[in-house]
């Protein structure tokens, strides 16, 4: 079987940015000192994973190539980039990843998740799982926020994108794990009321088939992405406990 792929997912506007994001991209601003795609990068480089996809948009994609040109300076030996058009959500910008992927286990990760410590061992778990998906899961103050699990025992029986009334507190953060059928099943979907292809749809067509599995996420999580003020805790929680710890 192929190696597992790794892809980080850089597009949007970053709009709840502003001003910031008139200058460039929203995965490229600080957290703490490095660019915040530094932190998914890391992440992956550290589960191992050294073949990496970024797919990004709008009108500050070139800043990528000026800050990752080669991958070298990560000792990747390929880095692939692509380019998506409009405001399709995470699994639209996800299709555009099929010609390099298939065929192989993908690692999905948002480009604005930033985590505490490492996803090496749900990695190598999922890799000897016969087949579907593996999410990580974590409990957070402000479920309604994000796509919310309920589970029945040790399985997750479905996801809730941002709901207004959450059954429980357990966000799905931004790291996916999806064998190589994921592609075949974003082509089955419509957009949602947000206009988006949403990734919360493709993780319930592996529930509802019983394939999907979970880890509850050890250590903390922050998705950059929220806005000036989440920016600017996020960097002073990496400041004071450090990220992407191995221990
Ligand atoms: C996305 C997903 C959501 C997930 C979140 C994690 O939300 O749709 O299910 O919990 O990322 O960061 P978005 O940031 O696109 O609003």
């Amino acid at each position: 079987m192929a190696s597992i792929k790794g892809i980080i997912l850089a597009g949007g506007l970053g709009t709840r940015l502003r001003p910031l994001t008139n200058i460039t991209n929203k995965h490229l601003l600080p957290v703490y000192d490095k660019p915040m795609i530094y932190y998914p990068m890391q992440t992956l480089l550290n589960a191992g994973i050294s073949d990496l996809h970024i797919v990004t948009g709008g009108p500050y994609a070139g800043d990528f190539l000026r800050l990752l040109g080669n991958g070298k300076d990560f000792g990747l030996k390929h880095i692939h980039y692509s380019y998506q058009e409009g405001e399709g959500g995470i699994a639209d910008a996800l299709r555009l990843t099929e010609f390099l992927c298939e065929g192989s286990k993908v690692v999905v990760m948002l480009g604005d998740n930033v985590i505490e410590k490492n996803i090496v061992k749900a990695v190598r778990e999922f890799e000897s799982q016969d087949k579907g998906a593996k999410i990580f899961l974590k409990e957070v103050a402000n479920p309604s926020d994000y796509g919310v699990a309920e589970l029945d025992g040790d399985r997750v029986i479905g996801i809730e994108e941002k709901p207004a009334n959450p059954k429980t507190n357990l966000a799905v953060i931004g790291v996916y794990m999806y064998d190589s059928r994921v592609y075949d099943i974003v082509r089955t979907l419509k957009p949602s009321a947000r206009g988006e292809l949403e990734i919360t749809d493709v993780n319930n067509v592996y529930i509802n088939e019983g394939s999907m599995t979970y880890e509850l996420l050890d250590g903390w999580w922050a998705d950059a992405g929220g806005g000036l003020d989440s920016l600017h805790k996020i960097s002073a929680l990496v400041a004071e406990t450090g990220a992407n710890k191995m221990d």
